[in-house]
């Protein structure tokens, strides 16, 4: 194995569209943290980069629905992610943004590097445009039938029910989401990178060279290497992102995932002036964690880019992970089924740790898994509080009673197997921990550690200290024992619940530095006589009616979305598309006038119109309005109107209507006059 003297980890960037959901730290967050806080222990140069992924399509269209602009949403959602996954502990050394200078310009000089290099294909393409809103669609923009499943809302890059890759062209149907229009083809140019000439190149780093990946990771990538490597745009048609920088060029920004990949190394740039150290000498350690739909851009995409640039250290490994569901079914942030990071920490302040647990014993690290509020429930009621928590209590509990609340002495002479056997286990954890989580296998390694605690539960069982109140030696040896258990206990359950190792190490008044790791398997961590403070709960319980609550809220909001979605969808049928832009000279032709009803009678055998004198004060207009379902004759006499006056005359029913009286509807659907809003001349113009 190499020497490595740093270490990069990276966690991919969340889209700033929305908060981070428990998906997200299983998959994601969760084992970076823990891998960053392993290394830092070992006292590892380690730096753990992050941050927000700010560009792409989504955010534009939350923005266009919040009715603000993509700024507003990022800045927003920036806030509510760095904060809801520091409270969680996650660790990074720096959470940045891609909306930053720094990012926009390290990501056009990268793309500017190999545009010189001539390592991009500049080719012209017909893609869809819409021409209500004059604007070329990204994929994401256009929805249609999927072609397999027969979906109607498919993407144009994914459908979303079959799980299947689309290309808009497949869609059947295709409609833009700006407009509801049908969208036309429009020629467009863009820059690809032509990762079939890396093709050669990916198969020996991967298929051969990194043949320890994870299955689902390498499995992945041999996949796509197998089907054959095409161009790939990296350019896309839009005001929003990292400007493409070629001159005479506008309009055009950097794909999403060309620019956020780099956030890597501009985040990097950000944090420390060593950066370069960290990201172009080879004997860094560059370990990326992701979740499985990301998997493509970080091993064949992005190491692509890097090998095209030259002069970067590339991914010594990818193990990324499969997906988490909620409570059987699948994370969907439309159908708003998912357990938000920003709603726990409010729900369960101070039980980070508790959720981390259960994440971490649940993690999908070889194939999809369930998370389940009971689970949650059952592991922090029976594993944390009943295992754990439990073991320290005791421990610190019998010593007050038995010790004192000193640190006993360990009599030599009378140590026996079970001694030998509990401190032989204390040392085999440390290196079976080692082995784990440098195999990134952690649910594996949080098992180990709660072996260990269940372990010192029995070890005490056996012991019964309490019963031997006339055999100090017995008393002194065990606890003495049990103590240095829960010092290693710390250090080792340190990277995965870090502010349980705090509190361990407060009752046990030692200060953080005993949580690094080579103290690991020693049994001299606290020294004899050294008085502790007294006992106190590492966990406290989750109790049935939090489990239900939590519940409920889950399938409420499930509903409040579907409420919600009818909603908008309601309101959107009610309000027409925007007609086509005139110019002011077209308006001026429309000669608007203010008139007041004067007569009005029922037009024979039809239900919906009304015919109406209308007084224009200089004239007497003869108007049949469509208007007899909403009012009666009566209701509109004395009314003022806006009247188009100068419209061509129209019979309907044998009578001649001389101008049409403009109306509004509200929300039930009634129309309505629009009128001005105090009493105007009769006859004015309307301007
Ligand atoms: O899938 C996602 O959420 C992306 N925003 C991940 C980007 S990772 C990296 F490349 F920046
Ligand atoms: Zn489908």
């Amino acid at each position: 194995m190499k020497d490595y003297k740093r270490h990069l980890v990276t966690a991919a960037l969340p889209y700033a569209n929305g908060p981070v959901h428990i998906g997200h730290l299983a998959g994601n967050f969760l084992p970076a943290d823990i891998y960053a806080r392993y290394l830092r222990a070992k006292g590892e140069d380690v730096k753990f980069i992050c941050g927000t992924d700010e560009h792409g399509v989504p955010i534009t269209i939350r923005a266009m629905k919040e009715g603000v602009t993509p700024q507003d949403i990022v800045d927003k959602y920036h806030k509510i992610i760095d904060d809801s996954l520091k409270t969680m502990g996650i660790s990074f050394d720096i959470f940045s943004r891609t909306s930053n200078q720094i990012h926009h310009e390290t990501s056009q000089a990268f793309f500017k590097t190999l545009y010189d290099k001539g390592l991009f294909e500049e080719k012209e393409s017909e893609q869809y445009f819409d021409e209500e809103k004059q604007t070329f669609l990204a994929d994401r923009y256009i929805t249609g039938t999927c072609p397999k499943c027969s979906n109607e809302n498919a993407y144009g890059d994914q459908c979303e029910k079959c799980g299947s890759t689309l290309s808009p062209d497949e869609l059947i149907n295709p409609k833009s989401t700006l407009s509801d229009s049908i969208p036309i083809k429009k020629k467009t140019t863009h820059w690809y990178l032509p990762l079939q000439n890396y093709e050669t190149w990916l198969k020996q780093w991967i298929v051969e060279d990194h043949k320890e990946w994870k299955n689902n990771v390498y499995g992945q990538c041999k996949s796509w290497l197998d089907n054959g490597l095409q161009p790939r745009a990296m350019t896309r048609d839009s005001n929003w992102g990292v400007k493409v920088p070629i001159e005479g060029v506008a309009g055009k920004v950097l794909y999403v995932w060309f620019d956020a990949p780099i956030g890597y190394i501009s985040a990097t740039k950000e944090l420390t002036n060593q950066w370069a150290d960290y990201w172009c000498k080879d004997d860094t350690k560059l370990v990326h964690f992701l979740g499985k739909d990301n998997i493509v851009f970080h091993c064949i995409i992005f190491p692509a880019m890097l090998k095209a640039h030259g002069g970067f250290v590339l991914p010594d490994n990818v193990p990324a992970n499969e997906f988490l569901n909620i409570e059987g079914e699948k994370v969907s942030t439309s159908r708003n089924w998912a357990v938000w990071v920003d709603e726990y920490v409010k729900d369960f302040p101070d039980m980070q740790d508790a959720m981390r647990y259960t994440l971490i014993a649940n993690a999908p690290e070889t194939k999809d898994n369930d998370f389940t509020w009971k689970d949650f429930q059952d592991r922090n009621n029976s594993e944390l509080v009943a295992i754990l928590g439990n073991f320290v209590n005791r421990a610190f509990v019998l010593m007050h009673k038995l010790c004192n609340g000193r640190v006993p002495a360990f009599h030599l002479e009378a140590k026996d197997e079970k001694d030998d056997a509990l401190f032989e286990k204390i040392v085999n954890t440390k290196k079976q921990l080692e082995q784990s989580i440098e195999q990134y296998r952690y649910r594996e390694a949080l098992f180990t550690v709660i072996d260990l605690a269940r372990e010192g539960n029995k070890y005490l069982q056996d012991k019964e200290p309490w019963k031997h109140t006339d055999n100090q030696v017995l008393i002194d040896n065990s606890l003495h024992l049990c103590l240095q258990l829960c010092a290693n206990l710390a250090i080792y359950i340190n990277p995965f619940l870090p502010f349980t190792a705090k509190k361990m190490c407060k009752l046990m008044k030692v200060v953080d530095k005993m949580l690094e790791w080579k103290n690991g398997g020693s049994l001299e961590l606290l020294k004899v006589n050294y008085p502790l403070n007294p006992p106190e709960l590492l966990f406290r319980k989750v109790e049935d009616d939090e489990i239900a609550f939590q519940k409920a809220k889950l399938e409420n909001n499930k509903i409040q979305q579907v409420i919600e979605v009818a909603k908008t969808e309601m309101i959107e049928s009610q309000i027409s598309p925007l007609k086509n832009e005139i110019v002011f000279d077209d308006f001026e032709k429309i000669d608007l006038r203010v008139g007041k009803i004067i007569e009005a009678m029922k037009v024979p055998k039809a239900d919906k119109l009304l015919q109406l004198t209308v007084d224009l004060g200089f004239e007497k207009r003869t108007v049949v309005s469509g208007i007899a379902a909403h009012y009666s004759p009566e209701e509109v006499i004395g009314k003022q109107v806006t009247l188009v006056a100068n419209l061509a005359p129209r019979k309907m029913r044998g009578i001649e209507s001389n101008g049409m009286i403009l109306m509004a509807e509200n929300a039930e659907g009634k129309l309505i006059f629009v009128n001005p809003s105090e009493e105007a001349v009769n006859g004015c113009s309307v301007k």
